[in-house]
């Protein structure tokens, strides 16, 4: 491994340590910890498709991600990116920017798309903790090395659906927008809670049906079909959640979003 090709080199190495199954020579020659390879991924959605251009990334944080999201939130009455950060960071039990008394955690960003979001849970994280984002773009990832300057972050190219890492490694664990995303998001659920320490916490943003109606169940199945998107409904997270043994599950809705959190049972599953 070229260590000069990377940031927080460091970094890779404890992530190498916290894998199930580390490469014998791992690939981080662009400037993440990649465990994909160049091998035929699946032919991705619309929607995914967008994520693995080369323009979206260049526009995802400061153009798509505040309009589309906030407007899904309900702006001007849901809350901004600041305070939707600011609630990460509060439910899995991280601090603030600035604040003196921040915990050494283990956290993990599943689809973290430029690192946006990976940023804003670092600056939570105190001295001798790590920052982990994974994702499958290669060109989000490009973009997420770029803008990372935090040494205790580091990027991996993985499937959120199958999570390379062992069981019970992360104090907390986020998903923020892109469960809706994944071809399988009751897997990639059950790999988030598998990952968590017992009584680690996790938070998801993701999508929301506005209405239960039949009518808006059968809109949402035909938007999946067209687009690759999931639209859940109001229950559907937080049942998982309960199912999965998670406790003091939460939930804030939004008009067409909804942050979903809560802490992971003992014992292990
Ligand atoms: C809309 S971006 C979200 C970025 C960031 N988390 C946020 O909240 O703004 C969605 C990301 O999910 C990633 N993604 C989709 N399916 C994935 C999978 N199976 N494994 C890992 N990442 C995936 C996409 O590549 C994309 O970067």
């Amino acid at each position: 491994m070229s260590k000069s090709t990377v940031r927080g080199a460091s970094a890779v190495e404890r992530v190498l340590g916290l894998l199930r199954d580390p490469p014998a020579e791992p690939d981080t020659s662009a400037g993440h910890l990649d465990l994909l390879g160049p091998g035929a991924q699946p032919s991705p959605s619309l929607a995914q498709s967008a994520m693995e251009s080369t323009f979206l990334p260049q526009i995802y944080e400061h153009v798509w991600r505040p309009v589309g999201f906030n407007l899904a939130k309900g702006w001007p009455f849901g809350p901004d990116t600041a305070a939707e950060h600011a609630m990460a960071r509060d439910w899995l039990g991280l601090s603030h920017p600035g604040y003196a008394a921040r915990p050494p955690a283990t956290v993990l960003d599943v689809a973290c798309g430029p690192g946006n979001v990976t940023r804003a849970l670092a600056e939570g994280v105190g001295r001798g903790g790590l920052v982990v984002g994974l994702d499958t773009s290669q060109t989000m990832l490009a973009r997420a090395v770029e803008d990372t300057a935090d040494g205790d972050v580091c990027y991996v190219r993985g499937d959120a659906v199958d999570l390379p890492f062992r069981d019970g490694t992360f104090d907390a664990v986020c998903c923020f927008g892109a469960l809706y995303l994944f071809d399988d998001p009751w897997t990639a659920l059950d790999g988030m809670t598998r990952v968590l320490k017992p009584g680690g916490r996790l938070i998801i943003l993701t999508s929301r049906r506005p209405v239960p109606l039949t009518a808006a169940r059968i809109g949402g199945e035909l938007i999946r079909r067209a687009t690759g998107l999931t639209v859940f409904g109001d229950r559907e997270i937080t049942r998982a959640l309960s199912e999965r043994g998670f406790t003091a599950v939460r939930q804030h809705r939004y008009p067409l979003m909804q942050v979903v959190g809560g802490s992971r049972g003992h014992p292990l599953p």
